[in-house]
């Protein structure tokens, strides 16, 4: 019992900060508000669109985005707090583990990777429908029976349909080209990174810029067909309009859909280690990117929605296609050609942040460290943990529907926010007087706030992801229970302090234990 909430000391974790085995510190505020963009545009405004606005919101998706921005922002605040107190790699994790102990810094480490790995593979196949909607420009076309995963949720029925396809090809091809570049290095990939969020910045403007030229407001009447809420509890509609097979529909349904697309900011605390100076550029990079994307995502949405009858929108490829359905063929090659940019960017940075949660979980004992914590000599990367990131993301892509990755995304990054926003207020109590270089602006307020808005759209997801988070909840607490438990490091220094061991003594210990994990 002790163990499980035994808390990591704020001093040990600065203390990690300095000590040797750390990754290089390269990045700056440009750099990290970059790697925001990059890591937050993609597959969610390019692609979930078209499924929220068709089934779930028509025009309101303008206000889904309002709602699920104000719950991202708000946990954004929560994040900065905290990434400026303790600028090292593990995000979400670390914050756990310091306020809330060992047992829900794992839980929250299992969850990041619903998170970043299986965000992975739903924005691998955001980039594959692009591609093919690219490619098929000059009439070429995808093989059916390698366009896309073997199963989907059918639209009609919300009932599991066969696609006649056995695999999504150009997903698996992105995801393995991803890995290889990674393992080579950040230095190259900030670089790559910042290319194309230049690119693909460019292309939103022109969405937005050149739309609005296209815009017939009658196609913002109905402005809600599903109606304004659509509050769900573990699914079941308690307040408002229920789609096929049950599924809650309406502007909170579409805001828990279309939270995907905020998802990311999150992901520049995870480059704290690599920051050059993470106590002001870290929270920096996080509010600026996630302000950014909010104001760019709601004029896309009103220019897409304002474009193309919501029920004609397509589902695919929903923004090329509404310039193609107005005959703007030049902006559909631009727009596909940027989007798959655009989103490969997404996938650098889920997959690089994906493996630095790796790492720092290994450091502390939870999960081997001869393999997770293993930094490339040359590369200076975590190199075997990317791999296998690579490999289970190109399975996931490969194989399960974005919609259903999508939603299994959602549900566990919210609950991520939920912890942090949690872990501000408690952290607020226990160490009233630790350094806040940002201080998230009114506490108590802002994180209880984040924490409810973070759980109406939890509670607003279809059903059955609730089931899914639980089953990979209990994966996670068995693997703590034979391996983490008994291997972390928080746990041989409790023993050396019951055996009475001090100093260097017990250090030996610590570290004997450490290199044989
Ligand atoms: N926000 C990222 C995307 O939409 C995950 O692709």
């Amino acid at each position: 019992m002790k163990q499980i909430f035994a808390k990591k000391p704020l001093q040990v974790l600065l203390d990690e900060v300095v000590s040797e085995n750390r990754l290089r510190r390269i990045l700056g505020p440009v750099s990290l508000t970059s790697l925001g963009v990059g890591a937050i545009i993609g597959t969610g405004i390019f692609v979930l669109t078209g499924i929220a606005a068709h089934n779930t919101t028509g025009p309101a998706l303008i206000l889904s985005f309002v709602v699920s921005g104000i719950a991202c922002i708000f946990a954004a605040l929560s994040y900065a707090e905290f990434a400026s107190m303790v600028p090292v790699a593990g995000s979400a994790y670390t914050y756990a583990y310091a306020t809330l102990g060992e047992l829900f810094a794992w839980i929250i480490g299992w969850d990041l990777i619903l998170e970043y790995a299986v965000a992975s593979a739903t924005v691998a196949h955001g980039w594959s429908h692009y591609f093919q909607d690219f490619i098929s420009i000059f009439g070429i076309k995808f093989d059916h029976f390698i366009s896309t995963a073997p199963f989907d949720i059918s639209s009609q029925t919300g009932h599991i349909i066969a696609t006649g396809s056995l695999l999504d090809l150009p997903a698996i091809l992105i995801t393995v080209i991803i890995t290889t570049v990674l393992v080579k290095g950040i230095r190259e990939s900030a670089g790559l990174n910042a290319g194309i969020v230049i690119t693909k910045l460019a292309i939103v403007f022109l969405v937005i810029i050149v739309g609005a030229f296209y815009i017939n407001p009658n196609n913002w009447h109905p402005f809600a067909p599903y109606g304004y809420t659509g509050i769900s509890l573990f699914g079941k509609t308690i307040f408002g309009q229920t789609g096929p097979g049950g599924a809650p529909v309406g502007v909170l349904a579409g805001a828990a859909l279309i939270f995907f697309a905020y998802i990311g900011f999150d992901s520049v605390s995870t480059h704290s280690e690599e920051a050059k100076n993470p106590q002001r550029d870290v929270p920096i990079g996080i509010i600026t990117s996630l302000i950014l994307c909010t104001i760019l995502y709601i004029a896309v949405s009103g220019v897409l929605t304002g474009m193309v009858p919501y029920n004609k929108i397509n589902i695919d490829a929903p923004v090329s296609n509404a310039f193609k359905q107005v005959g703007l063929i030049w902006a559909q090659f631009l727009i596909s050609l940027g989007a798959v940019a655009g989103i490969t960017s997404v996938l650098l940075v889920m997959m690089l942040s994906q493996a630095r949660i790796f790492l720092a979980m290994a450091r502390d004992g939870l999960i081997p460290a001869k393999f997770f914590g293993d930094v490339h000599h040359k590369f200076r990367t975590p190199w075997k943990s990317t791999i296998l990131t690579g490999i289970f993301v190109t399975i996931l892509a490969g194989f399960l529907p974005l919609k259903v990755l999508a939603d299994l995304v959602n549900i566990g990054t919210l609950f991520a926010f939920v912890v942090v926003c949690a872990a501000v207020l408690i952290m607020r109590k226990t160490h009233p007087e630790a350094k806040r270089p940002f201080r998230a602006p009114f506490v108590p307020l802002v994180p209880i706030l984040g924490i409810i808005i973070c759980l109406i759209l939890m509670f607003s997801l279809p059903e059955e992801n609730w089931l899914r988070l639980f089953g990979w909840l209990l994966i996670g607490l068995s693997i703590y229970y034979f391996y983490g438990r008994k291997h972390s490091i928080m746990h041989k220094i409790m023993q050396n302090q019951e055996n009475g061991l001090v100093g260097d003594e017990a250090n030996t210990v610590i570290e004997s234990d450490a290199s044989n994990l």
